[in-house]
């Protein structure tokens, strides 16, 4: 049925209706690594410093960064931190500082300013829309050389089956901003 309506409509309004991403080419992953989980890249990011979770639930991917990356200050952000088990992200934090922020993701980066970050990972609202900003709000907040890591990319969102803006925003930022990818990491849904 998607795929019918999807031929009846010239192709660049399909293009964007799936979210194409523009190609990236060999420059913008001179030395890029594949690792098997998302888990497994944490040992190649900046240890120490200070790191951000920008969509945050439960707090399970927060402690993960916690434990394995042991930022001198951890900053949590999500529309709604009532799920937030802050306890537990406090405590495999060993002692190092935690600041939570409630609110929308774009609001909260903005908030932040120039030169704060050593590394930011995105896990907010998935539309090619908030992506794109919330990249370009990222990169404001990050020091130089800092690294940003995004999940779900991809243009098809296999869940809940609808179009994912990840991958799309993510090529035209490094297209625009001449970022080159370190890191790409198998997920188990996509
Ligand atoms: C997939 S969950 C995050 C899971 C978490 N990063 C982990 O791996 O453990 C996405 C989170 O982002 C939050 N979120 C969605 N849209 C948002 C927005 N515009 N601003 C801030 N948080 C948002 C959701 O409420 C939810 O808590």
């Amino acid at each position: 049925m998607l795929a019918y309506h999807l031929q009846s409509l010239p192709k660049a309004a399909a293009d964007e209706y799936l979210e194409v991403a523009p190609p990236l080419t060999a420059a913008h992953m001179p030395e890029a690594r594949l690792y098997p989980s998302r888990e497994a890249i944490l040992h190649a990011l900046p240890k120490s410093g200070v790191a951000g979770e920008v969509g945050t639930w439960h707090g399970d991917f927060a402690r993960r960064i916690a434990e394995t990356c042991r930022p001198e200050i951890l900053h949590i952000s999500a529309i709604d931190l009532a799920a937030f088990n802050e306890r537990e992200v406090r405590a495999s934090l060993g002692g190092a500082e935690l600041r939570t922020h409630q609110g929308d993701s774009l609001t909260e980066l903005h908030r932040f300013g120039p030169d704060n970050f050593d590394w930011l990972y995105a896990d907010g609202d998935h539309s090619y829309s908030d992506v794109k900003k919330n990249l370009e709000a990222a990169n404001f907040d990050l020091r130089p050389g800092g690294f940003l890591m995004c999940i779900d990319y991809t243009n098809w969102a296999c869940a809940p089956a609808e179009p994912c803006g990840i991958a799309r925003a993510a090529h035209e930022f490094c297209l625009g901003r001449g970022f080159v990818n370190t890191s790409f990491a198998l997920h188990g849904t996509g």
